[in-house]
């Protein structure tokens, strides 16, 4: 206690001041004091400097204790103001206590003096320190708060059973409403259409499990029943011992990101479908062909004088058919596949027939280019869950870049025959895997990096738009999966899609 005390004296009388200081002297304070004795003097002692203590007579000839106390509240002082009296009734101690004095002592009686003055002090630090501690915590809530209001993103806070009890105003408009009551009271699972349920379900319990989940897309409905994508971010917040009472979640719109997604992902398949027509004319023309021979045969057969065999005109019709059916079918699959709407159905299909699907595709024309397309798939695998027509067009320009690979390493030789390009899917560790391996020019390691950036292309102008491996990296990251690549130059190319059997069902 080293620490200077300054302690006003409200007392008309010189001595007892003196005695109260010497009191406090005797108990160890530093002190330094002023003796005041009317209203003016103390307002000018209390509004001058700065006082960690008051000690105030209780009645003198210009002043008493009540219009003292009057003044101490009045000043926003939160300091020890303890009364120092001679005999006074127990009635008129209480009236004290209650204007606010902390604590009474008698002039005959000093023996409480020390240990009342250390408590006083010390209560009043901590009165003090609370109170600092509660701005500085008004204080940071304010700028929380602030930051919060100025988030783009809705912000929403959810009871632990998943209930909103709070909501920011960019919360209320991604969901098109400026009503509180619009939302806070009801379950958020009122706002997620049902398919997507289970991701809200998801969201939870990794935020239960791990405190935290990012980035998790879902789609929502707004008050008009539209739907909004979005991408949510959850935490879990506790009280103080620690318990968790409510999630905090965190709404962004991404309904822009994800519409220019899907235009990018449509104009690579328009691209991929430009570049597709001339493989579709051989696509086309071999069937047509074989058409035309069979019915060559049958008019060559009706021009000589002998009877058509019964069996050989049905072997040549049947041909006939089967490769009709076979335009149809590629017709058919070019009008499915150039269609814009499905992008968002998912559905649980079959890998395996998507890549043979793709590969009908382009088959044709591989032949005429003399590429050997070796199939390698697993027959037992589980279907996946995502569109198979968007697993199509990842295929189908894997296949297309493994091609301009082959070409590529094919015009820089003179004598190099065995071009082939290998598909392989298999299941391995929980993953399911789909290999496109080549083995035409490579790519450089320098390049490996940005094969994936949307333009990045090495191709001529007008052959290569480079949107390829980014639209299909967009869905396959769609389907929970992800790419990988490894490459060398002049030996060929090896790329691997992995997709979660988590993602899959039993077939
Ligand atoms: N199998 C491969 N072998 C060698 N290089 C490849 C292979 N696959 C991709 N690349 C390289 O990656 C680049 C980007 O491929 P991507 O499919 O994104 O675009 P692109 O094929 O150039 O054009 P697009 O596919 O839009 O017509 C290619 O230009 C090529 O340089
Ligand atoms: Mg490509």
């Amino acid at each position: 206690m080293n620490d200077k005390l300054s302690v006003l004296i409200i007392e008309d009388s010189q001595d007892d001041a003196e005695l109260n200081a010497w009191y406090l002297k005797k108990a160890g304070y530093n002190i330094d004091f002023t003796r005041v004795e009317t209203p003016g003097e103390m307002k000018n002692a209390v509004a001058s400097q700065k006082w960690d203590m008051i000690l105030s007579d209780y009645s003198m000839p210009m002043f008493d204790v009540l219009s003292a106390l009057a003044i101490y509240h009045a000043s926003g002082l939160d300091i020890p103001f303890i009364v120092i009296s001679g005999a006074i009734g127990e009635e008129k101690a209480v009236e004290m206590i209650k204007a606010g004095a902390h604590d009474y002592l008698l002039k005959d009686n000093m023996m409480r003096f020390a240990p009342v003055v250390k408590r006083e002090l010390r209560e009043a630090h901590l009165r003090q320190n609370l109170s600092d501690a509660n701005i500085a915590l008004s204080a940071s809530e304010e700028r929380y708060r602030t930051m919060i209001k100025a988030s783009p993103d809705g912000i929403f806070i959810l009871d632990i059973n998943g209930v909103i009890t709070e909501v920011t105003a960019a919360g209320l408009a991604l969901f098109g409403t400026d009503a509180p009551a619009d939302l806070v009271g009801k379950p958020f699972s009122e706002f997620v259409p049902a398919p997507e349920i289970r991701e809200l379900a998801e969201i939870y319990e990794k935020t239960i499990r791990e405190g935290l989940a990012q980035n998790i897309e879902i789609r929502l409905l707004k008050k008009d029943k539209s739907l909004l994508v979005t991408e949510a971010s959850a935490t879990l917040l506790h009280d103080p011992v620690g318990r968790p009472i409510s999630f905090m979640i965190i709404i962004r719109d991404i309904s822009q990101r994800k519409n220019l997604e899907m235009q990018l992902i449509h104009s690579d398949r328009m691209a991929g479908l430009g570049e597709m027509a001339s493989g579709i004319a051989h696509e086309i023309n071999q069937p047509l062909n074989t058409i035309s021979m069979a019915m060559d045969n049958i008019l060559g057969e009706l021009a000589t004088d002998e009877k058509i065999e019964k069996t050989y005109l049905q072997k040549k019709t049947d041909k006939i058919f089967e490769n009709i059916t076979r335009i149809r079918n590629i017709i058919d699959h070019i009008r499915v596949f150039s269609r814009g709407h499905d992008d968002y159905i998912s559905t649980a299909f079959s890998i395996n027939s998507s890549i043979r699907n793709a590969i009908s595709m382009v088959s044709e024309q591989f032949k005429y280019h003399a590429i050997n397309l070796n199939l390698l798939l697993d027959d037992g695998l589980p279907q996946v869950v995502g569109n198979t027509f968007k697993f199509e067009q990842v295929i189908l320009n894997l296949l297309s870049n493994a091609k301009d690979a082959l070409l590529e390493k094919e015009s820089g030789q003179d004598t190099w025959v065995d071009k082939s390009i290998e598909i392989r899917s298999f299941a391995e560790k929980q993953q399911l895997i789909v290999e496109v391996s080549d083995n035409g020019a490579g790519i450089a390691d320098e390049n490996l990096q940005q094969v994936m950036l949307p333009f990045y292309t090495t191709k001529d102008p007008g052959k290569g738009t480079g949107l390829g491996l980014s639209v299909s990296y967009q869905i396959i990251k769609e389907m929970h999966g992800t790419i990988e690549f490894s490459s060398t130059v002049s030996v060929g190319t090896k790329i691997k899609i992995i997709l979660n059997i988590q993602n899959a069902r039993e077939e």
